[in-house]
């Protein structure tokens, strides 16, 4: 039985930390944090690049490929590690959070909520979770978060990592990851809501956290491999000049800043209106408006897209840093495993 507590992480008191495997599109990243006198200090981080397609949007397409990579990401960047904590995609999990009378009893109030979205047929192929939210959105309500997660895709991905040799001690959903890396390094952002965006290879996941906790998600079929492949179709260009093209150097055919201007821009603004909606979705539900919004994943480096992308959003706008509370920068892409690898022994919620 797969048990997904404490999805939403409160963390305090000394703990022995796990490694924080990412399993992305792209390639695995892998961190590992320690915990010392109430403040964390990083022990290393690094990510090992897929030389093929291993993952095909949410479909593992080569198990063995990738679980071998898995192996040489851990044991290079942290050897002797053996106890991990992972995350399942934001493309795969459903969260939500409900708001409720305080009169009213939670079990109920998510009971009814999940019957009223997954039919009784499929109950027993699904993982749910619920929890009262430290925090509410409105004083005189309580909020519940509620996630779940098909059966079988936490068993894949189980899977992987026990065939490379390790344990799996703890399955996050990926908006918890990302929130999380958040709140350690921003822990003043409490008070107002925040929109965290991640711009990876194949998806841009979006999500919006108040007080600490993930609150509204969203998935876009869009990523930095797009760009690669517009910029392709657009010049007529091999893969690899797409690449130094989007890594803001000119090639031959053009210049970065005029592939910008035809090609990469129609691409952020697709991403804008996609962040405008949810903003816009977390108003109608929660009347809060959302004004601070940071980027992660490695698209966010991508040259000129940020200051398009406060053009577009008119919000206020920066790259995050998941390790920003160490002084260490330049590492967007590193946020959902920074997020994973602050989970700890005593915090375990998957056991298959
Ligand atoms: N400086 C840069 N400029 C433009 N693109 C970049 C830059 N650095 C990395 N990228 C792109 O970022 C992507 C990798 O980002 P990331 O590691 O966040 O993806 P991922 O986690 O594997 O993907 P996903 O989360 O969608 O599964 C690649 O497409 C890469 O080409
Ligand atoms: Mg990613």
């Amino acid at each position: 039985m797969v048990n997904l507590d404490n999805i939403i992480g409160i963390f305090t008191g000394r703990k022995s930390l796990y490694v924080g495997v990412d399993i992305g599109t792209s390639g695995v990243k892998v961190c590992k944090l320690k915990e010392s006198k109430a403040s964390f200090k990083v022990i290393g981080f690094g990510k090992v690049e897929y030389e093929e397609s291993y993952i095909v949007g949410t479909e593992i397409i080569d198990f063995v490929s990738l679980s071998s990579k898995i192996k040489e990401a851990i044991e290079t960047i942290i050897p002797k590690e053996k106890s991990i904590a992972m995350h399942v995609p934001l493309a795969l999990c459903f969260y939500t959070v409900i708001s409720a009378s305080p009169s009213e009893n939670p079990e109920d109030v998510a009971l009814e909520h999940i019957q009223g979205i997954i039919s009784e047929e499929d109950i027993d192929k699904v993982v749910v979770k619920y929890q009262m939210l430290p925090v509410s959105i409105s004083k005189e309500r309580i909020d519940i978060a509620i996630a779940a997660v098909k059966k079988d895709i936490l068993e894949e991905y189980v899977a992987l990592a026990e065939n490379a040799g390790f344990e799996v001690k703890v399955i996050d959903i990926e908006p918890a990851a990302l929130n999380n890396q958040f709140f350690l390094n921003h822990p003043d952002k409490m008070i107002e809501p925040v929109c965290l965006v991640d711009i990876g290879a194949t998806f841009t996941k979006i999500v919006i956290s108040f007080g600490g906790c993930p609150y509204l998600i969203r998935n876009i079929e869009i990523g930095s491999n797009v760009i690669t492949e517009q910029l392709q179709k657009e010049y007529l260009i091999s893969y690899q000049e797409a690449e130094t093209l989007k890594f803001g150097n000119d090639i031959d055919v053009v210049s970065y800043e005029k592939a910008f201007d035809e090609v990469i821009s129609k691409i952020v603004k697709k991403i804008a209106t996609e962040i405008i909606w949810a903003i816009d979705n977390f108003k109608d539900r929660f009347e809060y408006d959302v004004e601070e919004v940071f980027l992660y994943g490695g698209g966010a480096k991508q040259k000129n897209l940020l200051s398009l992308l406060k053009t577009y959003t008119n919000k206020k706008l920066e790259i995050g840093e998941p390790f920003s509370f160490a002084g260490v920068v330049e590492n967007t892409e590193h946020a959902v495993a920074c997020g994973l690898s602050l989970r700890y022994k005593g915090d375990e919620n998957a056991k298959v």
